[in-house]
């Protein structure tokens, strides 16, 4: 099963991707996860990415299609994966597509999960992560054990340097200018998904697994 995440920044594509691959064991392939990492392990590819990630841009495609193209190939993706956070532009979509075309497969599900700008704001406040495995928790929806603690892992938690009010509010330009146009993209493809993603996200995630069966 080969899925898509689509979705606002911080409409819950993360969240609900770790959710996807833990009950099809399906490996979650996070871009942005892909970038923090390399960020934090100081690599080239971490010091290019950070320049755009903490404006709030997109880091150029050419810096994250052949990432993606070499991730899906990797034998754990051969029963099929969830990206989250790819594509984010039509050449990125385009080029997803062509690579699995040239080994007969394709994706089944591209799932847009809604949530109004307004609310995205308030969301991405109150977000921290894990800088050690990438759990996510939210101060007041999904607030961890202990305070500034991964429950997980027992490692640090931190606001992401681009979760600041102003980038956010630029990231979500971004998105509207850039990704959104993918939801007709895949519309026009049949294999689009909607889901709502303002309820709780257990009740996401049950519309997500009525959508993808059992
Ligand atoms: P990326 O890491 O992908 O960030 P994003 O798309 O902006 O999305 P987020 O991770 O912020 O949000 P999310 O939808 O995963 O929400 P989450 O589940 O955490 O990308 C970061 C940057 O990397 C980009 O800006 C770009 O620069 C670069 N990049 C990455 N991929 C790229 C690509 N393909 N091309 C070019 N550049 C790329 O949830 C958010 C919060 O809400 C959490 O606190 C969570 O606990 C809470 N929450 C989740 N669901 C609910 C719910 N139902 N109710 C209440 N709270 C909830
Ligand atoms: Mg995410």
């Amino acid at each position: 099963m080969k899925i898509i995440m689509l979705g606002a920044p911080g409409a819950g594509k993360g969240t609900q991707a770790k959710k996807i691959a833990e009950k099809y064991s399906i490996p979650h392939i996070s871009t942005g996860d892909i970038f923090r990492a390399n960020i934090k392990n100081g690599t080239e590819l971490g010091k290019k990415a950070k320049e755009y990630m903490d404006q709030g841009l997109l880091v150029p495609d050419e810096l994250v299609v052949d990432l993606v193209v070499d991730r899906v190939g990797q034998p754990d993706a051969a029963n099929g994966y969830v990206l989250d956070g790819f594509p984010r532009t039509i050449p990125q979509a385009e080029a997803l597509d062509k690579a699995l075309e040239a080994l007969g497969e394709k994706v089944d599900y591209a799932i847009n999960v809604e949530v109004p700008d307004e609310n995205i704001i308030n969301r991405m406040s109150g977000r921290r992560a894990c800088v050690a495995c990438g759990a996510t928790y939210h101060l007041v929806h999904i607030p961890p054990k202990t305070e500034g603690i991964c429950d997980k892992c027992g490692k640090e938690l931190i606001l992401r340097d681009d979760d600041k009010p102003e980038t956010v509010k630029k990231r979500l330009d971004v998105y509207h200018d850039q990704t959104q146009p993918l939801i007709d993209y895949y519309t026009n493809k049949g294999i689009l998904k909607e889901v709502d993603g303002t309820v709780d996200m257990e009740i996401v995630f049950k519309n997500i697994t009525d959508i993808l069966g059992e």
